[in-house]
């Protein structure tokens, strides 16, 4: 195992997935690389945000960074040496998976729900994507 890719949206499930990525990290000795797929949020989290600086591709980054920079903490908490941070764009699981491919990643590590409302589902849409298609062993934490 030589690096594993977890996938944060910044939800309690993610933040799950950020714990079970960086304990696998830990034990196997693999890198691990963070990464958020940017412009997740709702209007009104957007028209806060945006408010204070009013340039929205900063503003779409700094919502992203604020994802990263809390699941770094984590990480680094139950001792994960180094931590790689990562924005995509664009649709969630595809870009997921792109990344995936690039990176050469071993392991995918995703939550089994995210920040989406539709509570009756079991799995959401974009851990259920990436159960299907991504290219490597996936890690789904409930
Ligand atoms: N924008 C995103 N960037 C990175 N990872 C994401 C993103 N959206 C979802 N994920 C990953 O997929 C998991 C499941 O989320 P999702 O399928 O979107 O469920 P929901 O429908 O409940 O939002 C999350 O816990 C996270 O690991
Ligand atoms: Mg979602």
């Amino acid at each position: 195992m030589q690096r594993i890719i977890v996938a944060t949206d910044g939800s309690s499930g993610a933040n799950r997935a950020v714990d079970t990525a960086a304990t696998l990290a830990k034990t196997s000795g693999a890198d691990l690389v963070i990464l958020t797929i940017g412009g997740n949020i709702t209007g009104a989290e957007l028209r806060e945000l945006a408010g204070a600086s009013g340039d929205l591709s900063k503003t779409l980054q700094e919502a992203a960074n604020k994802v990263l920079g809390q699941a770094r903490k984590r990480a680094l908490r139950i001792g994960v040496r180094t931590v790689k941070l990562q924005t995509g764009w664009g649709d969630p699981a595809e870009t997921i998976i792109d990344t995936v491919r690039r990176g050469k990643a071993d392991m995918l590590v995703v939550g089994r729900r995210g920040r989406g409302r539709l509570s009756g589902l079991l799995l959401g849409s974009v851990s259920q994507k990436l159960a299907t298609l991504a290219p490597c062993v996936v890690v789904i934490v409930p």
